[in-house]
């Protein structure tokens, strides 16, 4: 079944952070055609209708079309302790996030948890997200079967802990090898889903731990590999102690099989001058967290120099250590955090970062995170004037950035007026 939905539209012709904003593209009068769950066509409005006269149309007036946003890092899990107070990072593990995974041991839970996260990310217009999930294969199994009851396109491992964490949470080498490998068998490449092999942390690791998953990966290097990189000082200073042979905190993961392409390290905030080049090297991602880098007070990611690196870079909320569930939410400190750091990011670029750059860094930016004819339909339809506060900012804009640029800043779930998961409009909760 085909169907034309009209609206404002953004096309990608390049990178925005390597081309400039002119890298994306803007139609007034766009439209998107919508085949079996795929994007057809993109282009003006009036050329479609004529070329596809006897397609339905639905028309979403002054909203944007956009690709839905990708969460390139979660703990869904965490779910139900966002915005926890007054901790730094290792206290806010110990006191908040390591109880609250422990009760992922119970299924039940576990699937109450996913579901009610998948709710919210889709109403706040997030389309795919790649998760952390506890300890408990159960807890991956919930994420996927409540994805997949959605049709979603999602990415998620079994968390993995063998020293430093609670009882009860706690593996071993082997029994995270095996598990993760049962689960890698059972989910990787099932209808929209993928398997990440997922070490928590170096310090939550023993290297036998370390050595094991970066086994399994060198028997999957089509999976992704998901961890944290230099998010805090007091943590890197911890991995030193834990790792004295190592150079520095990417060399632990190095030198047990776990630095790779499709790496994805989070944070990666107090990176030093080697670490920095050797992922610029090796082509693997950094995901930028940055409601939980100020949550946590972790510190400031170094966009200037990062952007000299050309590193490839998603974008990420980091849910529950982050205080939103929103991609706007996001981009709004990802531009407040290029201030603070001498990179003013455009609305173009932070759009981008938001869809293709995280898109672009789970290896899936050839399905998703664009609309280009044979990308899979996950879009959603946004709304420029969702508050007036936004509405009286965006009325006298003169161009779709400067419209944009007050949803970004201010906006929230009342400005996503619909999301689409393969063509289909979701009905949330
Ligand atoms: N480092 C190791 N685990 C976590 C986590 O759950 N959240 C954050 N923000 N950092 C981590
Ligand atoms: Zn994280």
């Amino acid at each position: 079944m085909a169907e034309l939905h009209l609206g404002q539209v953004v096309e990608y012709h390049g990178d925005p952070l390597i081309e400039g904003p002119d890298a994306v593209v803007h139609h007034r009068h766009g439209a998107l055609l919508i085949e079996d769950g795929k994007i057809a066509a993109v282009g003006p409005a009036q050329s479609l209708r004529a070329a596809h006269p006897e397609v339905p149309v639905t028309d979403h007036g002054a909203h944007l079309l956009s690709p839905g946003f990708i969460d390139a890092h979660v703990h869904y899990p965490q779910t139900a302790i966002i915005a926890s107070w007054g901790k730094r990072l290792i206290d806010w593990l110990n006191s908040y996030t390591f109880p609250e995974e422990t009760r992922f041991a119970d299924a039940g839970y576990a699937r109450d948890v996913a579901g009610r996260y998948l709710d919210l990310a889709l109403a706040n217009g997030t389309t795919s997200a790649c998760s952390f999930c506890t300890i408990h294969p159960e807890s991956v199994d919930a994420l996927f079967e409540a994805a997949q009851a959605r049709g979603m396109r999602m990415l998620a491992g079994r968390t993995c802990m063998d020293r430093n964490a609670p009882d009860g949470l706690r593996d071993t080498a082997q029994s995270a090898y095996d598990q993760s490998k049962a689960l890698l068998e059972r989910w990787h490449g099932t209808d929209r889903l993928s398997y990440v092999i997922t070490p928590r942390f170096s310090p939550t690791s023993s290297p036998e731990q370390l050595s094991a998953l970066g086994a399994l990966w060198a028997e999957h290097p089509d999976c992704l590999m998901q961890t944290h990189l230099s998010e805090q000082t007091d943590e890197v200073a911890w991995v030193r102690d834990l790792y004295p042979q190592a150079r520095d905190y990417l060399d632990t993961y190095e030198a047990h099989g776990l630095l790779g392409e499709n790496a994805l390290y989070g944070h990666a905030i107090h990176l030093e001058p080697r670490e920095a080049a050797r992922i610029a090297e090796i082509g693997a991602a950094l995901i930028h967290c940055p409601t939980s880098n100020s949550f946590i007070g972790s510190g400031l990611f170094d966009w200037p120099q990062r952007q000299a690196e050309r590193q490839r870079i998603g974008l990420a909320t980091d849910t529950g250590g982050g205080s939103s569930f929103s991609m706007l939410r996001t981009m709004a400190a990802t531009y407040e955090i290029g201030q603070l750091t001498g990179q003013p990011l455009h609305p173009a670029q932070l759009w981008w970062l938001a869809t293709q750059g995280s898109a672009r860094a789970l290896r899936i930016e050839h399905k998703v995170g664009a609309l280009a004819p044979g990308m899979e339909a996950d879009f959603i339809a946004v709304d420029l004037a969702s508050t007036p506060a936004i509405a009286q900012r965006q009325a006298r804009a003169e161009d779709i950035w400067e419209a944009l640029f007050p949803t970004i800043m201010m906006g929230d779930d009342r400005a996503i007026a619909g999301t689409w998961i393969a063509g289909t409009r979701q009905t949330i909760g």
